[in-house]
């Protein structure tokens, strides 16, 4: 028997705390590309395997017994791995018991940082197009979005510092930023840090510093990382995530990093919305991290990705945007159609074959500027069958 509508089987009101999310247009696409036998360039994750050594470590962490909780601050072998990692890419040395935790994933040291940190009716700037949690954990926290967007143009997407000055007010608690970028595959650069450190210099406003992608950067560039910043780096939370640095984001490990004093408040809101994270996969990516070839090597194996990828698209009538880090490749497509950005998406999916994710889905307010996402963490081959149907266009 079908069950009843929902709305009918509730003897109570619910009011929604948050009534604007709906259906993500990932879960759309991601549907719409199955449908069609898209090829699916939306979805930001890899379609390849990882190293086979780094199961080979979990499993061995489960057979030896490493099955019961850990410490509530992560396993202290991949405190101390995350610890060396920074200082030896960073030169910033963070303390292994005192300012590291491991958290599930990105998204919940996100979202944790927010909760510790953000107080009801304070301000939190969010640079447009931004990554999709932030705006909800902000108002599940009784936060309020503070918007500022970012430019773009020839040279891609940049942030607009003299803007985000002027939204700053003595609410502002956060500030949120996050490179390499998604969606734009923009890079922050030394100028851009310093001209923040200049901003909040001498104010109360911390940092919550989203390097996910910290690793994909390319070019022989070089990640600007907060904690290369010794003025930022007293002041934010520094997050990343093993799931995109080793092609596992189905396992949700990751990390935050921040001064105790921040630390210890965060660590009083994790241990109430997850307590830690599970035992095997923390000692097996410690294990994995005593070599540091993986992720220094990341940025070459996606760089070469990237050109493959720039080369096919360079044939079409698709404008790159430049990508100097993340897995992403934004096209502006204008010159093929004049659809707003999601029907573009559609039309994408359904008559060529491709699904892409509209950048117009990164912003509180859509916003359209011609421009989709590719993703490019993918098989050689999925690259080369999504080109050979991009041809078309
Ligand atoms: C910018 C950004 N931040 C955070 C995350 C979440 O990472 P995790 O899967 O580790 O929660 C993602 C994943 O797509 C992301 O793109």
């Amino acid at each position: 028997m079908k069950p009843p509508a929902q709305s009918t089987r509730l003897p109570v009101r619910i009011e929604s705390k948050l009534p604007a999310v709906g259906t993500t247009i990932f879960t759309v696409m991601s549907s719409l590309a199955a449908e069609k036998k898209a090829v699916n360039l939306g979805q930001g994750f890899p379609d390849f395997g990882c190293d086979p050594a780094l199961i080979e470590m979990v499993d061995a962490a489960m057979k030896s017994g490493l099955n019961q909780y850990p410490p509530m601050t992560g396993a202290a072998p991949l405190r101390v791995a995350i610890a060396d990692k920074i200082e030896g890419i960073y030169g910033y040395r963070y303390d292994a018991d005192s300012e590291i935790t491991v958290t599930a994933g990105a998204t919940q040291a996100i979202f944790t940082a927010i909760q510790c940190c953000v107080h009801a009716g304070d301000e939190v700037l969010i640079i447009e197009p931004a990554y999709d949690s932030y705006v909800p954990s902000v108002l599940l926290a009784g936060g309020v979005p503070v918007f500022v967007q970012m430019n773009v143009g020839a040279n891609g997407y940049t942030v607009p510092w003299d803007k985000v000055a002027s939204a700053l007010t003595s609410k502002t608690r956060l500030i949120i930023v996050n490179t390499p970028h998604n969606p734009s595959g923009s890079t922050l650069q030394e100028g851009d840090m310093t001209t923040l450190a200049d901003l909040v210099r001498g104010t109360d406003i911390l940092i919550l510093a989203d390097e996910v992608y910290e690793h994909m950067v390319y070019d022989g560039a070089r990640h600007e990382s907060v904690c290369r910043y010794p003025d930022l780096a007293a002041r934010s939370f520094v997050v990343s995530s093993f799931g995109k640095t080793y092609h596992v984001t189905g396992w949700k490990v990751g990390f935050v990093a921040a001064p105790a004093a921040l630390m210890a408040e965060f660590r009083k809101v994790h241990q109430f919305n997850v307590f830690t994270v599970n035992t095997p996969m923390q000692h097996g990516i410690a294990a994995y991290m005593a070599n540091p070839a993986p992720y220094r090597e990341l940025g070459a194996f996606y760089e070469r990705k990237r050109n493959l990828f720039r080369a096919g698209l360079e044939k079409t009538r698709l404008r790159l945007l430049p990508a100097q880090g993340t897995y992403f490749q934004c096209v502006d497509y204008r010159a093929v159609s004049d659809l707003p950005e999601a029907e573009f998406a559609k039309w994408l999916t359904c008559e060529i074959g491709v699904a892409a994710i509209p950048v117009s889905a990164f912003y509180a307010e859509p916003r359209e500027s011609g421009i989709v996402r590719f993703c490019f963490a993918k098989k050689d081959e999925t690259l080369e069958l999504a080109l050979k149907r991009l041809a078309a266009i």
